[in-house]
Protein backbone atom coordinates (compact mmCIF):
# COMPACT_ATOMS: atom_id res chain seq x y z
CA UNK A 1 0.00 0.00 0.00
CA UNK A 2 3.02 2.35 1.12
CA UNK A 3 4.48 1.82 -2.02
CA UNK A 4 1.61 1.85 -4.02
CA UNK A 5 1.49 5.35 -2.48
CA UNK A 6 4.91 6.33 -3.48
CA UNK A 7 4.93 5.36 -6.55
CA UNK A 8 1.58 7.25 -7.24
CA UNK A 9 3.27 10.87 -5.83
CA UNK A 10 5.63 10.25 -7.62
CA UNK A 11 3.94 10.07 -10.86
CA UNK A 12 1.90 13.02 -10.15
CA UNK A 13 5.06 15.07 -9.16
CA UNK A 14 6.60 13.76 -12.73
CA UNK A 15 3.57 14.40 -14.82
CA UNK A 16 3.39 18.10 -13.09
CA UNK A 17 6.90 19.13 -13.93
CA UNK A 18 6.72 17.95 -17.08
CA UNK A 19 3.58 19.84 -18.57
CA UNK A 20 5.31 22.83 -16.84
CA UNK A 21 8.40 21.96 -18.81
CA UNK A 22 6.01 21.67 -22.13
CA UNK A 23 5.21 25.16 -21.55
CA UNK A 24 7.22 27.80 -21.86
CA UNK A 25 5.04 30.98 -20.47
CA UNK A 26 8.21 33.44 -21.30
CA UNK A 27 8.01 32.89 -25.00
CA UNK A 28 3.90 32.90 -24.73
CA UNK A 29 4.28 36.58 -23.10
CA UNK A 30 6.38 37.45 -25.79
CA UNK A 31 4.19 36.30 -28.21
CA UNK A 32 1.46 37.59 -26.59
CA UNK A 33 2.95 41.41 -26.74
CA UNK A 34 2.89 41.50 -30.20
CA UNK A 35 -0.84 40.14 -30.72
CA UNK A 36 -1.71 42.55 -27.77
CA UNK A 37 0.10 45.40 -29.95
CA UNK A 38 -1.60 44.87 -32.57
CA UNK A 39 -5.15 43.82 -32.08
CA UNK A 40 -5.39 45.36 -28.25
CA UNK A 41 -3.69 48.36 -28.12
CA UNK A 42 -5.97 51.01 -30.35
CA UNK A 43 -8.34 50.97 -26.79
CA UNK A 44 -6.92 49.35 -23.68
CA UNK A 45 -3.22 51.46 -24.23
CA UNK A 46 0.06 50.51 -24.48
CA UNK A 47 0.01 50.97 -20.72
CA UNK A 48 -2.97 49.17 -19.91
CA UNK A 49 -4.80 51.65 -18.53
CA UNK A 50 -7.99 52.32 -21.01
CA UNK A 51 -9.49 55.26 -21.03
CA UNK A 52 -11.85 55.65 -17.70
CA UNK A 53 -15.38 55.04 -18.17
CA UNK A 54 -15.00 53.99 -21.67
CA UNK A 55 -12.16 51.32 -22.34
CA UNK A 56 -11.97 49.43 -19.24
CA UNK A 57 -8.09 49.22 -17.59
CA UNK A 58 -6.47 45.53 -18.06
CA UNK A 59 -4.33 46.58 -15.03
CA UNK A 60 -5.16 47.20 -11.28
CA UNK A 61 -8.40 44.89 -12.43
CA UNK A 62 -9.82 42.80 -10.13
CA UNK A 63 -11.98 41.19 -12.94
CA UNK A 64 -8.99 39.29 -14.39
CA UNK A 65 -8.68 36.98 -11.57
CA UNK A 66 -11.65 35.28 -13.72
CA UNK A 67 -9.00 33.09 -16.87
CA UNK A 68 -12.38 31.56 -17.92
CA UNK A 69 -14.17 35.01 -18.23
CA UNK A 70 -11.30 36.46 -20.26
CA UNK A 71 -11.12 33.41 -22.80
CA UNK A 72 -14.60 34.44 -23.22
CA UNK A 73 -14.45 37.63 -23.52
CA UNK A 74 -11.51 37.58 -26.36
CA UNK A 75 -13.89 34.57 -28.47
CA UNK A 76 -17.03 35.96 -27.88
CA UNK A 77 -16.60 39.48 -27.20
CA UNK A 78 -18.30 41.26 -24.62
CA UNK A 79 -21.36 43.31 -24.18
CA UNK A 80 -21.83 45.92 -21.20
CA UNK A 81 -22.92 47.15 -18.51
CA UNK A 82 -19.69 46.03 -16.30
CA UNK A 83 -18.13 47.73 -13.27
CA UNK A 84 -14.20 47.83 -12.89
CA UNK A 85 -13.96 48.62 -9.13
CA UNK A 86 -17.00 50.71 -9.06
CA UNK A 87 -16.48 52.38 -12.39
CA UNK A 88 -19.44 51.66 -15.23
CA UNK A 89 -18.29 50.66 -18.71
CA UNK A 90 -21.61 50.29 -20.85
CA UNK A 91 -19.72 49.76 -24.16
CA UNK A 92 -18.81 46.72 -25.93
CA UNK A 93 -15.84 44.41 -27.32
CA UNK A 94 -16.38 42.61 -30.78
CA UNK A 95 -14.58 39.09 -30.54
CA UNK A 96 -11.23 38.14 -32.05
CA UNK A 97 -10.71 35.48 -34.13
CA UNK A 98 -7.62 33.72 -32.68
CA UNK A 99 -6.50 30.26 -32.83
CA UNK A 100 -5.80 28.21 -28.76
CA UNK A 101 -2.63 29.35 -29.16
CA UNK A 102 -2.73 33.17 -29.70
CA UNK A 103 -5.98 33.58 -27.51
CA UNK A 104 -3.34 31.96 -24.58
CA UNK A 105 -0.88 34.38 -25.70
CA UNK A 106 -2.77 37.60 -25.48
CA UNK A 107 -4.03 36.18 -22.02
CA UNK A 108 -0.58 35.68 -20.74
CA UNK A 109 0.62 38.64 -21.60
CA UNK A 110 -2.09 40.48 -20.08
CA UNK A 111 -1.52 38.51 -17.07
CA UNK A 112 2.20 39.20 -16.46
CA UNK A 113 2.26 43.10 -17.63
CA UNK A 114 2.35 46.11 -15.73
CA UNK A 115 1.03 44.94 -12.15
CA UNK A 116 -0.49 42.10 -12.91
CA UNK A 117 0.78 38.93 -11.00
CA UNK A 118 -2.16 36.72 -12.45
CA UNK A 119 -0.65 33.38 -13.52
CA UNK A 120 -1.62 31.74 -16.74
CA UNK A 121 -3.78 30.18 -19.05
CA UNK A 122 -2.15 27.15 -21.72
CA UNK A 123 -3.89 26.54 -25.14
CA UNK A 124 -4.87 23.34 -24.04
CA UNK A 125 -7.49 24.87 -21.29
CA UNK A 126 -8.69 27.57 -24.15
CA UNK A 127 -11.86 24.64 -25.60
CA UNK A 128 -12.23 23.22 -21.92
CA UNK A 129 -12.38 27.13 -21.05
CA UNK A 130 -15.43 28.15 -23.68
CA UNK A 131 -17.42 25.25 -22.52
CA UNK A 132 -18.19 26.50 -18.84
CA UNK A 133 -20.44 28.67 -17.91
CA UNK A 134 -19.75 32.42 -17.12
CA UNK A 135 -21.59 34.26 -13.99
CA UNK A 136 -22.12 37.88 -15.05
CA UNK A 137 -21.34 37.94 -18.92
CA UNK A 138 -22.87 38.79 -21.96
CA UNK A 139 -21.20 37.50 -25.16
CA UNK A 140 -20.88 40.17 -27.70
CA UNK A 141 -24.33 40.22 -30.36
CA UNK A 142 -24.43 41.56 -33.48
CA UNK A 143 -26.52 44.28 -34.06
C1 LIG B 1 -12.23 48.69 -30.19
C2 LIG B 1 -11.82 48.74 -28.79
C3 LIG B 1 -11.31 47.47 -28.13
C4 LIG B 1 -10.33 46.60 -28.57
C5 LIG B 1 -9.54 46.70 -29.87
C6 LIG B 1 -10.20 45.60 -27.55
N1 LIG B 1 -11.05 45.84 -26.52
FE1 LIG B 1 -11.19 44.80 -24.79
N2 LIG B 1 -12.77 45.94 -24.22
C7 LIG B 1 -13.25 47.03 -24.91
C8 LIG B 1 -14.40 47.55 -24.21
C9 LIG B 1 -15.23 48.78 -24.63
C10 LIG B 1 -14.61 46.73 -23.10
C11 LIG B 1 -15.69 46.86 -22.03
C12 LIG B 1 -17.08 46.61 -22.58
C13 LIG B 1 -18.09 47.21 -21.66
O1 LIG B 1 -18.17 48.43 -21.60
O2 LIG B 1 -18.79 46.45 -21.00
C14 LIG B 1 -13.52 45.74 -23.12
C15 LIG B 1 -13.34 44.76 -22.14
C16 LIG B 1 -12.26 43.92 -22.08
C17 LIG B 1 -11.98 43.02 -21.00
C18 LIG B 1 -12.82 42.85 -19.74
C19 LIG B 1 -12.40 43.84 -18.67
C20 LIG B 1 -13.22 43.71 -17.41
O3 LIG B 1 -12.98 44.49 -16.50
O4 LIG B 1 -14.08 42.85 -17.33
C21 LIG B 1 -10.83 42.36 -21.31
C22 LIG B 1 -10.14 41.30 -20.48
C23 LIG B 1 -10.40 42.84 -22.59
N3 LIG B 1 -11.28 43.79 -23.04
C24 LIG B 1 -9.28 42.39 -23.25
C25 LIG B 1 -8.95 42.74 -24.56
C26 LIG B 1 -7.91 42.13 -25.33
C27 LIG B 1 -6.94 41.08 -24.80
C28 LIG B 1 -7.94 42.70 -26.55
C29 LIG B 1 -7.11 42.34 -27.76
C30 LIG B 1 -7.15 40.95 -28.20
C31 LIG B 1 -9.00 43.69 -26.55
N4 LIG B 1 -9.61 43.67 -25.33
C32 LIG B 1 -9.32 44.52 -27.62
C33 LIG B 1 -12.74 47.55 -26.07
C34 LIG B 1 -11.75 46.97 -26.84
Amino acid sequence: MRKTLNISCFLFVFATIANAQGFDLNASIKRGKSIYTKNCVACHMLDGKGLTRVFPPLTKNPNLSDKKRMVHIITYGLKGPIKVSGVPYQGEMTPFKLTDQQTSDVINFVLNSWDNKLGQVLPEEIQPALKTKIKNYTPYKKP
